[in-house]
């Protein structure tokens, strides 16, 4: 048995963060981790490979759609998957050895196996039984099931499977308009999959901005996309091999099918915390597994903490990785805090989506009185010649203050361009502040100027 001031369960991005914090404020401390490398669900089956592909993709793209406008002529590259999905690996592996090295230079011990809380102050690792202090519960999360589908990865696949699947199918049926069903998406409609997206709500990605969801769903048909919406699917049917997929019409509850070669579940994740003994400890729980905490991320029982997925909040890593700061310096006796009002979201299709803040929706129905600036990547010299001249940057602020209130890209690099704003909101900064910020040229971030700009008295190039 081997005692630590801290014992974090899980080494995604919120529990890896939060050793490595708690190891530099200097706290003794132990990750637990079953998977055989460090990174969770971000690194080894998430994120970090879907960049990998949409990266790949995005070249595949390029080539066969601009290369020859720039009188780059010849024959387009062919796609050869398994080493593309090598490719993947690599990247994979490239990351999650890095934090491997992380733990050791920080000396953040890794205890390898699948953890437990026997009691407050002990966790189980295998047959051995560990004492902390405190515990974090950093566990993650995982893809919630439907009812009538049955996932086998193979055919019927969640986000993992469809970052491996044996060959590029010919057809696509994903359930679910989410981040996973458009970014995994985009990725096999670019290897030239027959991609439809079979959708419950009237929109795509919930909780957009809805003139950015719009303008999404628009390029994303343009792009090969096609969506069946406002439809519940009811099941998913596998014989030899292929799928049918059930759908109900919600507008008049008409059933329809549709066939596919795989099927990618895409229809949101669940809190990972069973097994972990929280119910005979007490913890209290919300609905669907997750742990409630209070401000401090402490639990409902002295010294068990809880962050990232496992809590309630947008299952983002780096809203995990925050939270895993945070609960480090309460650890060691600091005042950790994160700004929930200022959390971006990216989706990482082409072109990227990014927001951060309030909708239009959200302030509309706040009854606050804001104003919006918007700039059209049309206007800006650096998107036109890379033959990213779509989509636009919309800016709202309070309509008396000018203050920041939300900011909604869709276009080259919006999942870099978002920060400015973060930064922005975070030093309540006013639509002017940003205005007033000489930004170099030509560059995409001239778009976020003139938007700015817009919400005073007027872009120059619009
Ligand atoms: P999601 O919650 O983003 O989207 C799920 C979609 O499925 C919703 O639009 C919902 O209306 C729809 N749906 C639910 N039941 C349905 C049914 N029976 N028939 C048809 N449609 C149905 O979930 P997703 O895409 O699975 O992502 C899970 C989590 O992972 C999210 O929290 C997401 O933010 C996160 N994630 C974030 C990424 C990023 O930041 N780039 C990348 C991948 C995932």
């Amino acid at each position: 048995m081997a005692s630590f001031d801290v014992i974090v369960i899980g080494a995604g991005p919120g529990g890896y963060v939060c050793a490595i914090r708690c190891a530099q404020l200097g706290l003794k401390v132990a990750c637990v981790e079953g998977r055989e490398t460090l990174g969770g669900t971000c690194l080894n089956i998430g994120c970090i490979p879907s960049k990998a592909l949409l990266n790949a993709t995005h070249h595949l793209h390029e080539a066969e759609h601009n290369f020859a406008k720039m009188g780059l002529k010849g024959k387009s590259p062919s796609v050869d998957w398994p080493q593309m999905q090598a490719y993947k690996q690599d990247v994979v592996d490239g990351n999650t050895k890095g934090i491997e090295f992380l733990f050791k230079k920080n000396k953040v011990t890794w205890l390898k196996g699948w953890g437990s809380i026997p009691e407050a102050g002990k966790v189980k690792v295998g047959d051995e039984v560990h004492e902390a202090k405190s515990i974090v519960i950093a566990t993650g999360s995982e893809p919630a099931s439907l009812p009538g589908v049955e996932v086998d990865e193979q055919t019927v696949v969640t986000s993992t499977g469809a970052l491996s699947l044996g060959k590029i199918p010919k057809s696509l049926v994903v359930i679910g308009a989410g981040v996973i069903g458009l970014e995994m998406g985009s990725v096999y409609a670019r290897l030239g999959t027959k991609v439809t997206v079979v959708e419950y709500l009237d929109a795509i990605t919930p909780g957009m901005d809805a003139e950015v969801a719009k303008a999404f769903q628009k390029m994303l048909v343009k792009q090969g996309f096609e969506f069946i919406m406002g439809a519940a699917v009811q099941k998913v049917d596998v014989a030899k091999g292929k799928a049918t997929v059930t759908y109900k019409l919600r507008k008049d509850d008409s059933e329809a099918t549709l066939e596919a070669d795989t099927v990618l579940l895409a229809t949101g994740r669940k809190p990972y915390t069973a097994g972990l003994g929280l119910e005979a400890l007490g913890v209290e729980m919300l609905p669907r597994g997750m742990v409630k905490i209070d401000d401090h991320f402490q639990t409902n029982v002295k010294g068990i903490y809880a962050i990232g997925d496992a809590v309630p909040g947008p299952m983002l890593a780096h809203k995990a990785e925050d939270e895993g700061m945070a609960a480090a310096e309460v650890l060691a006796g600091k005042h950790g805090h994160v700004n929930y009002a200022v959390i971006p979201g990216v989706i990482y299709t082409s072109p990227e989506v990014a927001s951060v803040g309030q909708t239009e929706e959200q302030l509309k129905e706040a009854g606050r009185a804001y104003k919006v600036g918007k700039f059209p990547f049309m206007g800006n010299a650096r998107a036109k010649a890379v033959f990213m001249g779509e989509g636009f940057v919309k800016i709202l602020a309070d309509k008396d203050t000018d203050r920041v209130l939300g900011c909604h890209i869709i276009g080259p690099a919006a999942g870099d361009l978002i920060h400015e704003i973060c930064v922005a909101m975070e030093f309540g900064a006013s639509a002017q502040d940003v205005a007033l910020t000489c930004h170099a040229h030509p560059t995409f971030s001239e778009a976020v100027r003139e938007a700015a700009l817009a919400c005073g008295d007027g872009a120059i190039h619009a």
